[in-house]
């Protein structure tokens, strides 16, 4: 897939309306632009709130304001529930606009709730975290937790618009931008090798924090417009932005969470590519070019090790499996991505068992 070109502001193009991805210089200048709204209801990230306190007011006495713990026991329906009663005792109606200004948590409980409030309000969602800016914002995806499973439910809303600002990732966590980048990479190597080389480069240079951020982010999200605008109901191609899920999925099951979602995504990414590897897609320089990046970048200290047995069992559960098979998007080359049905055989855990043999330092156990 060709790189394209950065642009002030995307289209995302949709079955429910077209919508635009807009850039941001400054948070005052995104909270100006939404303080205009005729009628609108704000739920904000509690951390971000207490955070942006004074860029924020405008909002706060302008609307009904309501802050949410970004956590993932208010991402079900209960918590959808808070944000349901928070619009009605408001009196909010079709021409409510909803402001969500937040992660990914955010932006499932405000799509979710969106969707749901008198059969769709209009959202505009305010992304605060580098995954939800550089991936999540667009798409119309969302999942709410139910049970104990993660994510189980979910509708396809399109927002009304998404304005990103990166001024707000100057008070995240080192941990969350690392997530961030998880996408980042993933989505660079859906996208073809230039973006891939070009990301490496970038944080191989100047961290993680590097000038080149707000291209970076354009740039995913331009590839993953190409692909969500192709499948935007995940029929076919878009099961390629998977890629690293099936086990980056299984590690954050298994260790309760305690990996960030794009971290364990990086992990299984690395992963992805030993078993596309063993089975004579990737070249083996390939994999290894990558394996030093992942492994330098998002090595994250575990308390518990890891084993083949519980990783393959985790995936058993995963959605995407087709008729007993795990379902896989597997790397050929950077740019080159194939969905691959993977059986549960002696090979799959030989492949995961000496993976994770050659990889205790990844994880640092
Ligand atoms: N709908 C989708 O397409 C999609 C895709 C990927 C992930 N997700 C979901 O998104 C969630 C993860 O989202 P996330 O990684 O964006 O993070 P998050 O929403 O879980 O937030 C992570 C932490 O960062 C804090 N935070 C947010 N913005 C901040 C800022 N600017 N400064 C300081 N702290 C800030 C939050 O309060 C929280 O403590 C998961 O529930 C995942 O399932 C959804
Ligand atoms: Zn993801």
């Amino acid at each position: 897939m060709p790189i394209t070109n950065i642009t002030e502001e995307l289209q995302i193009q949709s079955g429910q309306g077209a919508y635009p991805a807009r850039f941001h210089e400054s948070v005052a200048a995104v909270v100006a632009q939404l303080a205009g709204s005729a009628k609108a209801a704000v739920i904000v990230d509690a951390n971000v709130d207490a955070l942006y306190a004074s860029s924020l007011a405008p909002l706060k006495s302008a609307f009904p304001y309501r802050t949410v713990p970004a956590l993932e026991t208010e991402k079900t329906l209960a918590g959808v529930e808070r944000t349901l009663q928070f619009l009605q005792d408001h009196k909010a109606n079709k021409e409510t606009r909803l402001i969500a200004i937040g992660g990914g948590i955010i932006q499932d409980i405000a799509t979710f709730s969106s969707h749901l409030y008198y059969r769709c309000i209009p959202f505009v969602f305010v992304p605060t975290t580098l995954l939800s800016m550089a991936d999540s914002c667009i798409g119309a995806k969302c999942g709410i937790n139910f049970g104990q499973f993660k994510n189980q439910l979910g509708v396809f809303q399109s927002p009304e618009s998404v304005e990103i600002c990166e001024a707000f990732l100057g008070t995240l966590s080192d941990t969350d931008i690392a997530s961030g980048y998880g996408e980042i990479v993933k989505l660079a190597l859906t996208g073809s090798a230039e973006l891939y080389s070009r990301v490496e480069r970038a944080v191989t240079l100047g961290g993680f924090r590097n000038p080149e951020l707000t291209d970076l982010i354009a740039a995913s999200l331009a590839v993953k417009k190409e692909v969500i605008e192709a499948d935007e109901y995940e029929r076919d191609l878009r099961r390629i932005l998977n890629y690293g899920h099936t086990f980056g999925h299984a590690l954050e099951a298994i260790t309760g969470h305690a990996v960030p979602h794009g971290i364990a995504v990086a992990w299984g990414m690395d992963l992805a590519n030993f078993i596309s590897c063993r089975r004579g897609k990737l070249a083996r320089a390939e994999f290894e070019r990558m394996h030093r990046f992942l492994a330098r970048y998002f090595a994250m200290p575990m308390d518990r090790p890891v084993t083949a047995a519980a990783l393959i069992e985790a995936s058993r559960r995963d959605k995407k499996n087709v008729r007993g098979k795990l379902t896989m998007a597997l790397l050929e080359r950077p740019g080159r991505l194939v969905i691959d049905y993977v059986d549960y055989d002696s090979a799959l855990e030989a492949s995961v068992t000496e993976f994770l043999e050659l990889n205790h330092a990844f994880f640092g156990n």
